[in-house]
């Protein structure tokens, strides 16, 4: 879906979407695919790509905002989707956020025992909750998945600190107004959009900047080493104009940052997941490098991870 579709359908343009936010073009799932079958693609993947066995999976825990239903979670529906025999599995509700807390919780986990080897996956189908009459957040958004397979290491790799927080006062800057237990849509409901996401874009553009930065400054210092020695930014892809003031706060050259906006759009919980793999495959991580991945959202929820790969 290009911005020239857009132009179609709400009142925008090409030039406001790119010089606003980078977005070029973003992917929509079709109607009869639901965020599971997005996720299983990208977690049979990295399933292979570990080098591990189905078997092997002892935890699969799905950031997500789009589930398939209300119950179960997206991540009961993955597990069976993808035959996980040996595997717990249940979702994050974190907005953008998802695939790093999800990769705080799988590293936790590791880390005291409990599981060896979980599978992280950010999957939304966000196409779900848009309203394609609001210019005002219709154009961002787009569907998508990334997964990755954690496992215990000694050899110095993997998450060396993780920053997360949330302020739950800040919720109707971007939320979905009705369809929960607060406010049910039941006989005689008027849809006038509430049932779909409904953001201030300005203000959370704002505290995303300012929580962004401080998140990225707090995990590089919390995991002992200086900002040169971090060979890749991955952030949560929302707005190119975001992830330039965190580059610049972190005095990091673009170039070390990893970009892939003008795609994709914002996937929420898929797009951290979805650069990281694109990242690699483009050679641009090796290993012994410092990643940092930094993200926020609706919640607000906002947090970092520092990784050695
Ligand atoms: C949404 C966002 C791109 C808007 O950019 P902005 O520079 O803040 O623009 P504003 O909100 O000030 O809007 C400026 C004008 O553009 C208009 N506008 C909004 N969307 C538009 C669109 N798609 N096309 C054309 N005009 C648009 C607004 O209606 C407003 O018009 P007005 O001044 O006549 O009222 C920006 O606020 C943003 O990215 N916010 C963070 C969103 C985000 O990251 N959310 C997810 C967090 S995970």
């Amino acid at each position: 879906m290009t911005n020239a579709d857009f132009e179609k359908i709400v009142e925008t343009s090409d030039e406001w979407i790119r010089t606003r936010t980078g977005i070029k073009e973003r992917r929509f799932a079709e109607d009869d695919v639901a965020v599971s079958d997005l996720a299983v693609e990208a977690c049979k993947n990295a399933i292979k790509s570990s080098g591990l066995k189905n078997e092997d999976i002892d935890l699969l825990v799905c950031g997500t905002v789009t589930p398939d239903y209300r119950l179960p979670s997206a991540a009961c529906i993955i597990q069976e989707k993808m035959d996980l025999p040996n595997a717990v599995a249940f979702d994050i509700v974190s907005a953008c956020t998802g695939f790093i807390n999800g990769l705080s919780v799988a590293a936790s986990f590791i880390e005291t025992g409990q599981y060896k080897n979980v599978l992280v996956v950010g999957a939304e189908k966000l196409t779900s909750i848009m309203n394609f009459t609001d210019r005002n957040t219709c154009v961002l958004f787009g569907d998508g998945a990334g997964a990755a397979v954690l496992t215990g290491s000694d050899d110095g790799s993997g998450i060396l600190s993780t920053f997360l927080r949330s302020n739950g006062k800040y919720r109707e800057l971007l939320w979905i107004p009705d369809g929960g237990t607060a406010k049910p849509i039941d006989e005689g409901y008027t849809f006038d959009g509430s049932d779909k996401v409904v953001m201030n874009g300005a203000d959370v553009f704002k505290i995303a900047v300012k929580q962004m930065c401080d998140s990225a400054v707090r995990v590089v210092k919390d995991a002992g080493i200086d900002s040169e020695q971090i060979g890749l930014i991955i952030p949560h892809q929302a707005n190119i104009r975001i992830i330039e003031a965190i580059a610049k706060r972190l005095k990091v050259s673009m170039d070390k940052v990893f970009v892939n906006i003008e795609k994709y759009g914002n996937t929420s919980a898929a797009s951290i997941p979805i650069a990281l793999d694109e990242a690699y495959e483009q050679g641009r991580i090796k290993d012994g490098d410092y990643i940092l991945m930094v993200a926020f959202g609706g919640g607000l929820i906002w947090g970092s991870a520092l990784m050695r790969w």
